[in-house]
């Protein structure tokens, strides 16, 4: 792989090893350890939920199948993996320990979980110890985690600063994600219902559901107008109108998250409609520069939504009229977009400082998940959208706003359900760039 050739990787260690040492002089241990996790069982069965590997885990290393193994880092010293790799004839167990990685770690393979005791450090209790409950060991339950809160502030405050290497891996998830959205729209195009174009976007993008970073939203027409549908009905609507996919890709434990909507008529006004908002959302997504409060970035976002809505004669007020009287928030009621590295929705995204404390969300936004000032390194989503929801729609009336909507207007749309684009770009010292955008030209 082309990460092998280059010192990103180790860059990227050297990183984590130099945060590691501050994190832990905060806490006051001498090592910090991280167990990759375990599996959880549904209640009264044996059945397995989809394992989701500790992020603090393959924030060092490319691994997210691994149950059981731990992570040892000590400043000083390099990092020990004991990796586990069980004697089991029922599951496909992990392969021996290879790829660019390796050479990093001392790497010591156990065959059972409790093993990893004996090549843990000495005492317990010099170590910050960053886990779920249940992945302690034995019957003892010891390395029980701890998450000693001043080490977590400082480690989650610094993920939102991505190393190199970690840009490398979202580019990478967002070829695959954009392959995937391609062959999504071909299957839509051709005149598949939710459940085939999702499978066409599995294939695509080579990942099934649980590899995927979150869970699919493929959503034609009215479905649209629910943020976050994964019903995915086995048939096609008659007629099909509009297609809006909310779907990423991992790479090496990194999410893309991208939103892209469809009209089928491509020369109607639903095809006018995301177009004005693809404008806008290209005018946003240069906004993402050092400096920028992400609360103006939403804010901005409601009055630049609420101008295509009043030039769309979908509103009978002003912009700002819309904005302030809260018509802005009936047709966009979720953020402009949050963090995102291991995790889709990227921790602190309202961490004040790297020894905690909370930025407020601006009164009346109560969905926006990042709140901090972007600095070079921020990887984000900007996701504005636009959306025919009756419930919202509702809430308009009964708060007395009724004449600030042309209904006739909302009626002709709503059968086309929402629009929403979404983009994943980084915040440099100059010009942002553009993940998801570089990787539809190339693509
Ligand atoms: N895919 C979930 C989100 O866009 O935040
Ligand atoms: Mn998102
Ligand atoms: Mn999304």
């Amino acid at each position: 792989m082309a990460l092998a050739a280059t010192p990103l990787y180790a860059d990227h260690l050297a990183t984590l090893q130099s945060r590691t040492a501050t994190a832990l002089e905060r806490g006051g241990f001498d090592h910090l350890v991280i167990p990759s996790g375990t599996l959880h069982y549904q209640v009264f069965d044996d059945r397995d939920y989809p394992y989701a590997v500790n992020p603090q885990f393959k924030h060092w290393l490319p691994l997210d199948r691994n149950p059981g193994s731990w992570l040892v880092a000590t400043p000083g010293a390099r990092p020990r993996l004991i990796y586990l790799q069980p004697r089991d004839y029922w599951h496909v167990v992990p392969q021996a320990p290879e790829g660019y990685w390796v050479e990093h770690f001392d790497i010591v393979v156990i065959g059972k979980p409790e093993e990893a005791m004996a090549h843990l450090p000495k005492n317990a209790q010099r170590c910050a110890i960053l886990g779920e409950a249940q992945s302690a060991l034995g019957k003892y339950a010891a390395f029980r985690p701890n998450n000693p809160q001043p080490v977590l502030d400082y480690l989650e405050y610094h993920r939102a600063f991505k190393t190199p290497y970690e840009i490398e891996m979202l580019r990478e998830a967002t070829r695959r994600g954009v392959r995937a959205h391609r062959a999504a729209e071909r299957a839509f195009r051709a005149g598949a219902g939710e459940f085939g174009i999702h499978l066409a976007y599995c294939q695509a993008a080579g990942q099934d559901a649980n590899e995927l970073p979150y869970s699919n939203i493929v959503a034609l027409n009215e479905h649209g107008a629910v943020l976050h549908y994964t019903q995915l009905d086995r048939l096609p609507p008659k007629p099909v109108r509009s297609f809006l996919l909310d779907a990423g890709a991992s790479h090496g434990g990194y999410a893309c998250d991208i939103t892209r909507t469809h009209a089928r008529d491509t020369g109607g006004e639903f095809q006018a409609l995301v177009d004005a908002v693809d404008a806008a959302q290209q005018r946003m997504c240069a906004q993402v520069r050092a400096g920028v409060d992400y609360r103006r970035l939403h804010l901005d976002a409601h009055l630049a939504l609420a101008g295509i809505l009043d030039e769309s004669g979908i509103i009978t007020v002003s912009p700002e009229e819309a904005v302030a009287t809260g018509v802005s928030s009936a047709f966009f009621p979720h953020g402009i977009g949050h963090g995102l590295g291991l995790q889709v929705h990227e921790v602190a995204g309202f961490a004040a400082s790297d020894h905690g404390g909370t930025i407020p969300k601006p009164e009346g936004h109560p969905y926006l998940r990042l709140t901090r000032v972007l600095e070079p390194g921020f990887v984000v989503t900007i996701e504005p959208g636009l959306y025919f929801i009756d419930m919202l729609l509702e809430d308009l009336k009964t708060a007395g706003r009724s004449g600030s909507v042309d209904w006739d207007r909302v009626d002709a749309l709503r059968p086309y359900g929402g629009i929403r684009i979404e983009d994943n770009v980084v915040c440099t010292t100059g010009e942002p760039a553009n993940l998801t955008r570089e990787g539809f030209a190339a693509a």
